[in-house]
């Protein structure tokens, strides 16, 4: 038996949280698994900062990448029984295309790191290529796994991840607006915060799942299970995923990261215990991939603790403030109060904060999440006479919540400068003054 069809000799199951268990019947799937690429994903947490907020949030990439293999393999189990190709082109699921979903679906994530939205902005690292580069170089457990199937087959894995892939199914499957990625992840991430408004009917929407010959779409029957979905998707991102604590940690994070960077890329590197060797090539602007593969949560984590006593304030104290828990203050502006910002700035640093480390606004259209669009190709229902609708064009609940403007504005500060009592130096007229600005989570005039 070739190495793609060679099946184990008995079924693994991984037991999961989420899907009860995960079964692996293929060898390729277990070997990939068992790579130091994959293993890393073990001590990568899913969420980042948000687990400083939601406590329960330990979940890593490792468990959400077996999850989305786990759900693309119960699609694929259905369409096997439900839809399964009779003739080349009646747009229905063609069997050969399992192994390679199946492997996708598994490896969508690998290229992440450690705190991975922040250490992008800062090192220009891109998450999206170094997956392609893990699956592809020659370098790698993973692409030695994925070559012994046949040499073009990291290439085929690598482009249904990155969407290029000929069958739309397959693509569409791993990433769309109802894929196996974003099911787990909506899922994981409720079950690990504790929530309770994230969860949705999954066995039911993948009983009305269907393949089609331009991708993937619902039956009619299964509207409310997707409706159902897209408002769990909704309460997600606007109570977990857009939380204003969980982004004033990552302003912390990415002033902490601006600082060490600024500190550790000059010359005269002096060699004690703070000194970050496993993040020089990052400072430096020349990494390469086994470099990245070195750097996880623990990695980072570690030099921050060592960074809390590093004989340079910015950096000792911002390092203190992550690690410790200690987030900024945010409040909500908008068009009308932005002209009030370069005041507080001035404010802000006469009370002995350095404005350019110590305030941010951010967007939460910047995080790489969003809300139901309906465009060009959304959720689509198969109607009886076997033509598709897009869901909000039908569905007045999902119309009411889609499209919505559901960000926000917010400008993040020291909250000591709220309570001078707190070493802060400021006067009184400055005090009240800032403090004037600030009610209810808004700024106002
Ligand atoms: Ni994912």
């Amino acid at each position: 038996m070739d190495y793609a069809h060679q099946l184990l000799e008995r079924e693994k199951v991984f037991r999961d949280p989420v899907h009860n268990y995960v079964h692996v019947k293929y060898q390729v799937i277990l070997d990939l698994i068992n790579t130091t690429e994959f293993q890393r994903l073990r001590r990568i947490h899913q969420l980042g900062t948000t687990s400083l907020i939601f406590h329960g949030a330990e979940h890593t990439r490792f468990a959400h990448s077996l999850g989305v293999y786990e759900i693309a393999r119960r699609i694929i189990e259905s369409f096997e029984e439900n839809w399964l190709s009779t003739q080349p082109g009646d747009g229905l699921w063609d069997d050969s295309e399992k192994l390679v979903t199946l492997c996708a679906a598994l490896l969508h994530d690998i290229g992440h790191g450690a705190y991975s939205h922040t250490f992008e902005h800062i090192f220009g690292t891109d998450h999206e290529k170094i997956t392609r580069d893990i699956i592809t170089s020659h370098t790698t457990e993973i692409n030695h796994v994925l070559e012994r199937v046949a040499p073009d087959f990291p290439e085929k894995v690598a482009s249904v991840i990155s969407k290029t892939y000929p069958n739309r199914q397959v693509v569409e499957m791993i990433s769309s607006q109802l894929d196996a990625d974003r099911m787990d992840y909506l899922l994981r991430d409720a079950y690990n915060t504790g929530v309770k408004y994230g969860t949705f009917d999954l066995s039911r929407i993948l009983e009305v799942m269907r393949p089609y010959k331009d991708g993937i779409c619902f039956e009619m029957s299964g509207m409310h299970a997707v409706e159902d979905y897209i408002v769990s998707r909704f309460q997600m991102y606007q109570q977990v995923y857009f939380h204003p604590v969980s982004r004033a940690m990552e302003v912390i994070l990415n002033r902490l990261l601006q600082r060490a960077n600024e500190i550790f890329s000059e010359e005269g590197l002096k060699h004690n215990p703070q000194t970050p060797y496993l993040l020089l090539p990052f400072f430096h602007h020349d990494f390469n991939l086994d470099d990245y593969l070195q750097l996880d949560d623990g990695v980072l984590n570690t030099y921050f603790i060592h960074w809390k006593r590093y004989p340079d304030d910015l950096l000792s104290n911002l390092a203190s403030r992550f690690i410790d828990r200690k987030p900024l203050k945010s409040v909500k502006f908008d068009d009308s109060t932005k002209d009030l910002l370069p005041r507080l700035r001035e404010i802000i640093e006469q009370s002995g904060f350095n404005p350019k480390y110590y305030t941010a606004t951010d967007n939460s259209f910047d995080l790489p999440y969003d809300a139901y669009r309906p465009g060009k190709k959304q959720i689509q229902l198969m109607q009886n006479d076997g033509s598709l609708i897009e869901l909000s064009s039908i569905s007045p609940l999902v119309r009411a919540i889609s499209d919505k403007q559901t960000g926000d504005n917010r400008f993040f500060f020291p909250r000591e400068i709220l309570r001078p009592e707190e070493n802060v130096d400021l006067f009184q007229p400055e005090y009240d003054e800032f403090n004037h600005h600030i009610r209810n989570d808004q700024l106002i005039k």
